[in-house]
C-alpha cells in the first residue's frame, strides 16, 4: 500500500465481499461494489449499483408476521463482461486456474485497475487487465476498459458484455428471508452505435430506470459477430459487433482475433439515469443519448482525473505514519458517497454509504459524525443534507401527532418520505429468532439534527439556513422535547421516559412490560442543549422573521418560557458518583466480562451472545457504544460543565474522568461508532489508551473488526468520524462566535499533521499542527481576516498571510 494506492494481492474467495466494499467506486450520485465483471452475485461475489435516494418497499411475512421494510434498491448490473478462449467455459476465478490476480484502487484518480491472468483448459494463458471508474465529473457515465492478451498462443476469444436486469437485493444474509425482488418491468433493446439498453421500474416506489452501455472494440480484432444463442431478439448489428437482447439482460457478443502478445482492448461505456433527475424526458432516452455523446476514454479519463483533483484540494489532509494512508481511503469513500454532486439531490446520509444493503441505505443520526466534518469542506454538500431532512419536517411532525406528541420526532431510521422505516422486527443470527425491534426508540436522533443544523451555520456563516429551515427544524425539535418531558413534582424535575440512548443494547428494564427506558442522560442533556439553543437563536432572530415563525408555528412567550424551565429542570441520573446512562443503570447487573471473553473470544455483539443463551443484555450494566460518553464528544469541557450547571450540576474534571473510566470498563464497542467516540473522548482527556481506539476506529472497515459487516457496506459514520478526530477532535477546533478556535491536545502517535479546510467563504484555509506550534495561513481573497483563538490569546490572520502559533503548554483539563 502506497500512499495513494490500496492494494489486494491474489485471489481469495473468504475475503471478496470485504474487497467488494472497499473497492467500491462511486460519485454521489451512485456508486458499484467493486466486484468481478465476470461474476454474478452467489455466496462468494455480490456486485450492487445503487443510487442515492433510490428506495422501494415490499412486505415479507417472517415469523409469523407481515412485515414492510424499504430498501436502498440494487440496480441492474452494469459490469458484467465475461470472456471465453476457443469453444470453453467462460473464464471465472472461481473455476479457472488464476496465475495472478491483483486489485489496485487508486485513490487520486477514482480508478480501480484489476489484472488477473487466466489459465484455460487447454493451459493457454490470457491475461487480462481492467480499468474502471465511476465517473466524478459526469455522475451518469462509468466506464469499464478491458485489455486482453494471449500469452503463447494466437487465436480467438468471445467476449460477452451485458447489463442484467435479473438482479435482486440479497446482498446481506440475515435478510435472506425477505422479499427482494425491487426491479419489475424489465426490458431491453439495442440501439445503433454498438448499444445495448435496459429499463426497468422499482414495484412500489415506480422510480424508473434506464440504463445503456456501449461497448467497442480495435475494429482490427473482429472476427466475427454472430449473434448470441440464447438471446430472443437480434437486431441489425453494425458490422463487428452482435447486439442482442433477452427478457432481462441486453447482451453485446464480440469475437476476437489476438495474436501472441499483442493486446486488445475493449471499452464499455454505460449511461445511468433514473426518474429521479432533472432535466431529462425519460431515463431510458437520456441514458441512451448520454452514452451516444459519451467522448471518447482518454477524455473521460481525463475529465474524471481532474474532478478528483479538484475534490482533492478541498479536502487535503497529510498525516504521516500508517494512519495517513487509510485516513484517506476513508476520505475517498466518503467522498464518493457524499461528492459535490450530492448537493443537487434529495437524500440523506446513508450509513452504510453506497457499497452495499446493510441497513438498507437507511439514514440513522449517523450524520452526527459526518456533517461537522463536511462543514469545514463541502459546506454546500452539509446545507443539501440537512435540507432533506427539512423537506421531512412535516412528516416528523405527523409522526409525533401519532404518537400523542407535540413538534417533530424525526424517525431513528429513514428513507424516501421521511417515515419511521426502522424494521419492526430483526433477526440474531446466532439463536435463529427474530426479534421485536424497539430502536425506533431512539429520539435523541432529533438532537442531532438540530445539532447539526447549529453547527453547520456556525461553521459555514449560513444565517439564511439558520434564520428559515435551520430555525423552524430547531423550533418543532424543541417543541417535540419540552412536550414529551413530563414534570415529577417529588422530584421537581422533567423526565422523559420510555426512550432508547444511542447504547442499542438497552431498549427496556428486565422484566418491564414496555419497551423504552426513562431519562437517559445523553437524551437529557441534549434535549436541554437544544432547547436552550433554540431559545438563543430565536432571541438573535430578526424581528421580522420571528414574527412569521410565531405565526406559522403558534409559538407564544408562555411556550417559550416552559422551554426555559425544561432546559433548567430536565432530570439527570447518578450514581456511584457517576452520571448514570439511564435511571436504574447503576442497579442492573455486573457482567462477568472476563467470563465472556473467555469463552466467546469476540464479544463485541454481546445481545446477541446473550439472547442466544436465552438472557438478555437488558439485565446487565454492559453498553454497545458510547452513550454517557457522546456527551464529551458533542461538547467542549467549557460547554458541557455550562450545560449541566445550568441544569443544577457540577460535573468537574474528576467526576466527568470518574465516568469515563465506568463506561469504558462496560462497554463492548459493538457499532464502530463506539471507538472513534471513545478515542476521541480519551484523547480529550490526555489519556493514554487514547491510540488503542483510535487504531480501532482506523482499522474498523480495512480488517473488517465487526465480524464481516464490512463485506455488507462501509460504516460511513466511522470513516468520516476518524477524520473528524483529527480535524476536531484533536485539533480542539470549534467554529463558535466568528472565530477559529483551537485547543489542541496531544496524541504521541499522530504528533504531527495538517489539512486545509474552507471556512466562511476562505477556501483553502492551511493548517498545520505539532506538539508546539499551529501553523495557519489563509489564501489571498477578498474575504475578512480570520479570528484564531488560542486559550490564551486572539489573533488575526488576514487573506495572503500566514502565522505560527506557538502552542506554550497543553492545558491540563479534560
Ligand atoms: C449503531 C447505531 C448506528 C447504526 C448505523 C448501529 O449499529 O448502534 O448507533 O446509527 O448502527 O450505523
Amino acid at each position: 500500500m502506497a500512499d495513494w494506492t490500496w492494494e489486494y494481492e491474489g485471489y481469495h474467495p473468504a475475503q471478496e465481499r470485504l474487497r467488494e466494499s472497499l473497492c467500491t467506486l462511486g460519485n454521489g450520485y451512485f456508486a458499484t461494489r467493486g466486484a468481478a465483471p465476470e461474476c454474478t452475485a452467489d455466496s462468494v461475489h455480490y456486485p450492487g449499483t445503487y443510487a442515492a435516494g433510490c428506495y422501494n418497499r415490499l412486505a415479507s411475512d417472517v415469523a409469523g408476521r407481515r412485515v414492510e421494510n424499504e430498501d436502498m434498491v440494487n440496480l441492474p448490473n452494469w459490469l458484467p463482461l465475461r470472456l471465453r478462449t476457443g469453444s470453453g467455459t467462460w473464464l471465472s476465478p472461481d473455476t479457472h486456474k488464476v496465475l495472478d490476480h491483483h486489485q489496485n484502487l487508486d485513490l487520486r484518480a477514482g480508478t480501480l485497475e484489476r489484472t488477473v491472468r487466466y489459465e484455460d483448459e487447454d493451459g493457454r494463458c490470457l491475461a487480462v487487465r481492467q480499468l474502471r471508474l465511476v465517473h466524478m465529473a459526469d455522475p451518469h457515465l462509468a466506464l469499464l476498459r478491458t485489455q486482453v492478451t494471449a500469452e503463447g498462443w494466437s487465436g480467438e476469444i468471445e467476449v460477452e458484455s451485458a447489463l442484467d436486469g435479473t438482479v435482486t437485493n440479497s446482498g446481506v444474509e440475515r435478510y435472506r428471508s425477505l422479499a427482494s425482488q425491487h426491479l419489475t418491468d424489465v426490458r431491453t433493446g439495442t440501439s445503433p452505435r454498438d448499444t445495448v439498453w435496459l429499463r426497468c421500474r422499482t414495484s412500489r416506489s415506480d422510480i424508473r430506470i434506464g440504463m445503456a452501455a456501449r461497448t467497442v472494440t480495435d475494429a482490427r480484432a473482429v472476427t466475427d459477430a454472430r449473434a448470441v444463442t440464447d438471446a430472443r431478439a437480434v437486431t441489425d448489428a453494425p458490422a463487428g459487433t452482435g447486439v442482442a437482447h433477452d427478457n432481462a439482460r441486453a447482451v453485446q457478443l464480440l469475437r476476437l482475433s489476438l495474436a501472441d502478445g499483442r493486446t486488445v482492448t475493449v471499452d464499455k461505456t454505460v449511461a445511468l439515469h433514473t426518474s429521479h433527475d432533472p432535466a431529462i424526458k425519460d431515463p431510458l432516452h437520456a441514458a441512451v443519448e448520454r452514452v451516444g455523446r459519451a467522448p471518447d476514454v482518454e477524455t473521460l479519463l481525463a475529465s474524471h482525473r481532474m474532478a478528483w483533483q479538484q475534490l482533492w484540494r478541498n479536502a487535503e489532509l497529510d498525516v504521516p505514519n500508517s494512519a495517513g494512508p487509510v485516513l484517506r481511503l476513508h476520505l475517498f469513500h466518503v467522498l464518493q458517497t457524499l461528492s459535490p454532486h450530492t448537493a443537487d439531490l434529495d437524500v440523506g446520509v446513508p450509513a452504510r454509504g453506497l457499497h452495499g444493503e446493510a441497513y438498507r441505505g437507511h439514514v440513522f443520526w449517523d450524520e452526527l459524525f459526518v456533517l461537522p466534518y463536511l462543514n469545514l469542506h463541502l459546506p454546500e454538500v452539509s446545507r443539501a443534507l440537512l435540507t432533506y431532512r427539512h423537506r421531512r419536517l412535516e412528516q416528523a411532525c405527523r409522526s409525533a401527532r401519532n404518537a400523542g406528541h407535540t413538534g417533530a420526532m424525526y424517525p431513528w431510521q429513514s428513507g424516501s418520505d421521511g417515515r419511521e422505516e426502522t424494521q419492526q422486527l430483526h433477526l440474531n443470527p446466532r439463536s435463529g429468532r427474530w426479534l421485536p425491534d424497539h430502536s425506533w426508540l431512539q429520539h435523541h436522533v432529533g438532537s442531532a439534527i438540530a445539532y447539526n443544523v447549529w453547527q453547520y451555520c456556525e461553521a459555514s456563516g449560513d444565517t439564511e439556513f439558520l434564520h428559515t429551515k435551520g430555525v423552524e427544524m430547531l423550533v418543532r425539535i424543541a417543541r417535540f422535547w419540552a412536550g414529551i418531558a413530563a414534570y415529577d413534582g417529588t422530584l421537581g424535575r422533567y423526565r422523559i421516559r420510555g426512550v432508547v440512548g444511542p447504547d442499542e443494547y438497552h431498549d427496556g428494564y428486565p422484566g418491564a412490560g414496555r419497551p423504552g427506558l426513562d431519562d437517559n442522560a445523553y437524551t437529557n442533556v441534549t434535549a436541554a442543549w437544544v432547547l436552550a439553543r433554540t431559545l438563543d437563536v430565536l432571541h438573535e432572530l430578526p424581528e421580522l422573521p420571528r414574527r412569521d415563525l410565531c405565526e406559522r408555528t403558534g409559538l407564544d412567550s408562555a411556550e417559550l418560557d416552559g422551554w426555559e424551565d425544561v432546559s433548567k429542570k430536565l432530570y439527570v441520573p447518578f450514581h456511584a458518583g457517576v452520571i448514570s446512562q439511564f435511571e436504574g443503570y447503576g442497579a442492573l447487573d455486573e457482567l462477568d466480562w472476563a467470563g465472556y471473553r473467555e469463552r466467546y473470544g469476540d464479544i463485541r455483539r454481546l445481545d446477541r451472545i446473550l439472547e442466544a443463551e436465552g438472557d438478555t443484555v437488558n439485565r446487565y450494566q454492559a453498553s454497545k457504544q458510547a452513550d454517557v460518553l457522546m456527551l464529551g464528544y458533542l461538547f467542549s469541557p467549557a460547554e458541557l460543565g455550562d450545560l449541566f450547571r445550568r441544569l443544577g450540576h457540577e460535573v468537574d474534571d474528576t467526576a466527568w474522568r470518574r465516568t469515563v473510566d465506568y463506561y469504558l470498563r462496560r462497554t463492548s464497542h459493538g457499532s464502530t461508532l463506539s471507538s472513534v467516540v471513545h478515542g476521541w473522548v480519551l484523547a480529550r482527556a490526555r489519556r493514554a489508551e487514547a491510540w488503542t481506539y483510535v487504531h480501532e476506529a482506523l482499522a474498523g472497515d480495512i480488517a473488517d473488526l465487526q465480524g464481516g459487516t464490512t463485506g455488507e457496506g462501509i460504516h460511513l459514520g466511522a470513516m468520516a468520524g476518524t477524520l473528524d478526530l483529527v480535524q476536531r477532535g484533536l485539533t480542539g477546533l470549534e467554529t463558535r462566535g466568528g472565530a477559529l478556535r483551537f485547543d489542541p491536545v496531544p496524541l504521541p502517535e499522530l504528533s504531527e499533521y495538517g489539512f486545509a479546510i474552507r471556512y466562511r467563504g476562505h477556501r483553502g484555509v492551511q493548517l498545520r499542527l505539532s506538539a508546539d506550534e499551529l501553523l495557519i495561513a489563509v489564501p489571498v481573497s477578498d474575504k475578512e481576516p480570520i479570528d484564531v483563538a488560542l486559550a490564551d490569546r486572539t489573533v488575526s490572520v488576514a487573506p495572503g498571510e500566514s502565522c505560527v502559533l506557538t502552542l506554550h503548554t497543553f492545558r491540563e483539563g479534560r
